[in-house]
């Protein structure tokens, strides 16, 4: 099950190497966003984006988060907040450069008199940052959106160092290093015994995966559901704690149907003792209903453990949709909405 040829038979378009690319991605567009590289005296920063190119950004903001004096909001609309002003920065992130609702907010930010930065492989974004004199971070072409993560990831990095106190180059190479071992150990020739992100595929086969994470590990947590979604074409809900002990425990207690879900919890050995009372407890209740499969990298910086998570579930995605026998690469019904949207007249374009 799960063997290398059979992988390649229905991942036709290697999408798990794409994905495995993510080290080499990262570093490479760190490089990139650093030729720009803002100013530390910033006050504020949208990341505005949709879906594979917003999650770049979550994933940069919570890694951050206790570490910059400058707010960082991410923004997935047609518009910014009401308090966005002159002076502050807007990134525009479109990895095809043509998200309606990305390009909306990016004309507004220029309206207002933001500095517009786009980041993107080309598309329309490409043209109107020339067009109103904005700079732009290129990244390469050729890849799904969500396959450039590591692109994204490393740009808005870039991007963003001169906001954060400490020197974070440093910490992604290493990272990248950590990641560059990790992905060797969930290869498709490493057996179902050994290769976690094969093992936990088997074990969401024919249930609906709900992902929790805590802390840092919220947005990676989304990144598991959207992966779901999008490779292996499933449902899947991506939920939080403490949040989901306030509301969504009572719903396992309760529904008969638990059973058909099955609970994925990302740990982190960082997770602060009261998350961890917590969590385990929850564990306990959960599990009257459904085993929860717990992840942990083993990583030595957060941010290698957040990305050793982040790929895992990646891959465990692709694997799954190879036992589901669908080809991960293609997502139908997001072009095939995008196309109608197009063909009734773009908002951005109105
Ligand atoms: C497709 C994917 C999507 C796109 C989203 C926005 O691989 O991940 O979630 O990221 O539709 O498109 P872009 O990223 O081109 O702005």
């Amino acid at each position: 099950m799960l063997a290398p040829a059979e992988v390649s038979r229905i991942d036709k378009r290697d999408l798990l190497g794409i994905m495995s690319s993510l080290p080499e991605q990262m570093v490479f567009g760190l490089d990139q966003g650093s030729a720009l590289d803002l100013p530390s005296d910033v006050r504020r920063i949208f990341i505005v984006g949709m879906g594979g190119s917003a999650i770049a950004a979550d994933v940069f903001a919570a890694w951050t988060m206790d570490r910059r004096a400058t707010d960082i909001q991410v923004i997935r609309d047609y518009r910014l907040p009401a308090h966005a002003s002159e002076g502050d920065i807007v990134i525009a992130v479109t990895y095809s450069g043509d998200t309606e609702e990305t390009l909306s907010a990016a004309s507004q930010a220029v309206r207002i008199g933001c500095k517009l930065i786009g980041v993107s492989s080309g598309g329309k974004l490409a043209d109107f940052c020339k067009e109103n004199r904005m700079e732009r971070v290129g990244v390469p072409q050729g890849y799904p959106p969500r396959g450039a993560f590591g692109y994204l990831f490393g740009t808005i990095a870039g991007l963003c160092r001169g906001v954060i106190v400490d020197n974070i180059d440093k910490e992604i190479k290493k990272a990248a290093v950590h990641l560059e071992e990790e992905r060797k150990a969930l290869n498709p020739d490493k057996s179902t015994k050994v290769n976690r992100a094969k093992s936990i595929a088997l074990k969401v086969y024919g249930k609906t995966p709900i992902i929790y994470g805590s802390m840092a590990f919220a947005p990676v947590a989304r990144r598991w559901q959207t992966e779901f979604n999008e490779n292996a074409k499933i449902l899947a809900w991506a939920s939080s704690f403490p949040e989901a002990d306030h509301n969504e425990i009572e719903g396992w207690g309760g529904s008969q149907s638990s059973g058909r879900f099955q609970p994925i919890f990302l740990r982190d050995r960082n997770e602060t003792d009261e998350l961890r009372m917590r969590i385990d407890a929850t564990r306990g209740i959960i599990g009257r209903k459904a085993k929860p499969i717990e992840v942990e990298d083993k990583g030595d910086s957060l941010l290698s453990r957040m990305l050793g998570t982040l790929l895992l579930g990646d891959l465990a995605s692709i694997y799954l949709a190879v036992l589901r026998k669908v080809d991960p690469y293609p997502v139908i019904s997001i072009d095939a909405l995008k196309a109608k949207l197009r063909s009734q007249g773009s908002a951005s374009e109105s």
